[in-house]
């Protein structure tokens, strides 16, 4: 991506408004691996398009994250966006392109930005496969940053306790915790695993903390929620499988967007 990145998701924006006639967007949602059937709940649909049909999406890299993007209306009357798959900084397309749905959202006027992903469980004592779980916090271990140049961009409370407040009230059992992100493909080591845990971390994956930063630099509020689909690494005599990750999202994708749904009525 040689353009400003800014310039090119303010054209996304732009061509995002005039092909779904929605003028402005009240909140995006990112739906990770394993999420998709459940946006389904979150509203009624008034368009869906490829994400390559605007100005600086690539197509889709891996199986099982399509690559498109509906407008829907949720039945509190707010307009979202809801962006059915991502980009990983793993598909080494750069960080802007990483940002870049984030981006376009915040352009398109989303104050609100919801990141969902697939992670692996850090505290199988106390987390259950299939279970939902804020983040309260993340720690960046993916080496990247989508910022350039002197943005020192506050991130005390990247995940805003006020919609983490918000999402306890539609589901009290929602527990919280720090997503560790890596930059992937490969899964962790089980050393790796075990200095996760040592750091305080609770979660693992490979997305959601630079579309974090990039929609909290943009002026957004974030929130975060992780779909536990597997323990990570050496944390139970398994080998890990992205064909299970996904397989956790079928069984539970119901209860999610029911949260989902719950959580943008009431914003
Ligand atoms: Cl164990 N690690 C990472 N990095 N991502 C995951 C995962 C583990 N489980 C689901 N996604």
């Amino acid at each position: 991506m040689s353009r400003d990145p800014y310039a090119l998701a303010a054209d996304a924006a732009a061509a995002l408004k005039s092909t779904t006639g929605v003028d402005s967007f009240d909140v995006a949602l990112v739906m990770g691996s394993g999420w998709l059937p459940a946006a389904d709940p979150i509203g009624r649909t008034v368009a869906e398009i490829p994400v390559t049909d605007l100005p600086g999406f690539a197509p889709p890299a891996v199986a099982g994250h399509a690559g498109r993007v509906r407008a829907v209306v949720t039945e509190s009357g707010r307009n979202a966006l809801i962006f059915l798959g991502r980009t990983h900084l793993y598909e080494g397309r750069g960080v802007d392109a990483v940002v870049h749905g984030v981006r376009t959202a915040v352009a398109a006027g989303a104050g609100t930005i919801v990141l969902t992903n697939a992670a692996g469980g850090l505290r199988p004592e106390t987390q259950r496969v299939g279970d939902p779980v804020l983040i309260s916090d993340h720690i960046n271990l993916t080496g990247a940053n989508p910022l350039t140049g002197p943005r020192f961009v506050d991130l005390t409370r990247v995940y805003s306790p006020r919609l983490r407040e918000l999402a306890r009230e539609v589901d009290p059992s929602l527990s919280e915790g720090v997503y560790v992100a890596f930059r992937g493909p490969s899964y962790e080591t089980p050393a790796e695993i075990r200095m996760c845990r040592a750091l305080g971390g609770d979660l693992v994956g490979m997305s959601t903390v630079l579309e974090a930063i990039a929609a909290r630099e943009a002026g957004a509020e974030v929130l975060g929620l992780s779909l536990v689909t597997n323990p990570g690494a050496g944390l139970v005599d398994a080998p890990l499988d992205h064909e299970e990750v996904l397989e956790v999202g079928r069984a539970t994708a119901a209860r999610m967007g029911i949260l989902l749904a719950k959580v943008v009525n009431k914003l």
